[in-house]
């Protein structure tokens, strides 16, 4: 069977900083160490005063498709994921389509465009969409490009303020991939759950902690389901786990589960029993509450050891270090994790040609699914051309009242002047920038030289 995958990827950043320790926290009263250490987060990307959705997902696909030296005719699907649309019609996938035919010599008429919506797991699952069309044999050998893109905005005060970002991942999905090839297994976890929603809105209506447990829920049923397809899950089969980051703590908790969970009746749980002793065992407890007491007590301990530790330290820990700096890219967030665990990898000279990654993705509302991807050889050169540290370095620093000013601009429920009036921090250069209206509504877009 021909390898399917991803065969490169491209990250674009918003172009504005919120540093929450200097310049968040003090503003509302809080200590740095909530964000820093609870949050596990630094700093959330905004988008500029001409930043958007499209301009975003038009920047990193451009880029793609420049490095790779492709042309429309190369291109048969324009797969859109986003949780921030502003049509409920017209998909974001012809914006950007119509953004890079300003650059491009021909025009992607040929190519079937959309828009997936499940939350932040509709990104994955346009990967999946993709994937499916090449395998069907329906892509006449042309490659797919799959941008996941978003302004993951909350409302003012809203506990999830700390949490917002706003960036765009590109993703080529083709045949004899040159990042990662992608298993046919897969395991979910769905249920119909509302811990975060945004009926008819722009914020999203949110149960924060009951959102933290449902993730937890789902991904365990997920791993679970993936189990029965792929066999006993070991923690050495991967070499790194990219989690849905919605923010680094959170992926703290879900790994602590993960790791307890597929442990379980294996040599590890065995050799950890000496140190900790074995699992709790839900039979052994006359009630539920006890339970799941003794299970929190023996997750602590087992967080605490040091063959955890090590395991974190490779499997985790290198895939929340560019979401530490960015904050939730919603339907972005799992691929981001995914190309900051290679990167991470790549600046240690670590050779993965042939490891795997273990996948979790997971959306609100609510589903998880896990999938395993087997790096394949020469990952590295396609990871090196990314120049994301930079983008990150050269963001522009909000004081607090610019970044009020920022999300107002930003909010969907303000007159639309105060979009169309705003000053720009940062200059357009080389990139697809928001030029004003049209005369349906529709919003219209530049290519700036
Ligand atoms: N030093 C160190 N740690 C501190 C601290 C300090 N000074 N102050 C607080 N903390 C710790 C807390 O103990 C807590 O850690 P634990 O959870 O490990 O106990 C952490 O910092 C956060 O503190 P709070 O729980 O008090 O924070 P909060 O209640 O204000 O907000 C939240 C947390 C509810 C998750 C909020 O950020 C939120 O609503 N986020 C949006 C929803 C979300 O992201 N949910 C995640 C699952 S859903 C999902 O993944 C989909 C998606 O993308 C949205």
């Amino acid at each position: 069977m021909t390898a399917v995958g991803i065969d490169a990827i491209e990250i674009w950043t918003g172009k504005l900083k919120l540093d929450l320790a200097e310049t968040f926290a003090p503003a509302q009263g809080d200590d740095p160490g909530k964000y820093t250490k609870g949050l596990g987060l630094h700093a959330s990307s905004f988008p500029d005063v001409y930043e958007d959705i499209v301009t975003m997902g038009a920047n990193a696909a451009y880029r793609l498709m420049d490095r790779k030296g492709l042309e429309p005719d190369d291109i048969g699907r324009i797969d859109v994921a986003t949780e921030s649309s502003f049509d409920n019609s017209k998909p974001v996938s012809t914006y950007i389509a119509g953004c890079l035919e300003q650059v491009f010599d021909d025009d992607f008429h040929h190519a079937n465009k959309g828009e997936r919506k499940f939350a932040c797991i509709s990104g994955t699952q346009s990967v999946d969409d993709a994937y499916n069309w090449i395998r069907a044999g329906r892509n006449r050998d042309r490659a797919a490009i799959v941008i996941a893109t978003d302004t993951a905005l909350y409302a003012r005060d809203d506990p999830g303020e700390a949490t917002q970002g706003a960036g765009a991942v590109a993703m080529l999905i083709d045949e004899e991939p040159a990042i990662v090839e992608l298993s046919t297994e897969q395991g979910y976890g769905s249920a119909d759950e509302t811990d975060f929603l945004k009926p008819n809105q722009q914020f999203p209506s949110v149960d924060g902690k009951r959102s933290v447990k449902v993730y937890l829920a789902r991904m365990r049923e997920a791993l679970d389901d993936f189990a029965t397809v792929s066999g006993s899950i070991h923690p050495d089969d991967y070499h790194m786990i990219p989690f849905h980051t919605p923010f680094p703590g959170m992926v703290r908790k879900a790994a602590a589960l993960g790791y307890r969970h597929i442990v379980r009746g294996t040599d590890v749980e065995d050799v950890l029993a000496e140190e900790i002793g074995h699992q709790p065992v839900r039979e052994t407890f006359d009630s539920e509450e006890a339970f799941n007491d003794a299970i929190r007590e023996y997750t602590d301990a087992l967080t605490e050891t040091e063959r955890y530790r090590d395991w974190y330290n490779q499997a985790i820990e290198p895939t929340l270090e560019i979401s530490r700096h960015v904050g939730n890219w919603y339907t972005g967030s799992v691929h981001l994790a995914r190309a900051s665990g290679l990167k991470v990898a790549m600046e240690q000279d670590i050779d993965l040609a042939g490891e795997k990654l273990l996948v979790a993705s997971y959306g609100s509302g609510a589903q998880a699914e896990v999938h395993a991807e087997t790096i394949v050889p020469g990952w590295e050169d396609e990871i090196a051309a990314l120049d994301i540290d930079d983008q990150i370095q050269r963001r522009y620093d909000l004081s607090f009242e610019e970044y009020e000013e920022i999300h107002d601009v930003h909010n969907h429920a303000m007159d639309a002047h105060v979009e169309e009036d705003a000053e720009e921090l940062t200059p357009p250069e080389a990139e697809f920038a928001f030029d004003g209206w049209g005369r349906m509504g529709e919003r219209k877009y530049r290519y700036v030289e």
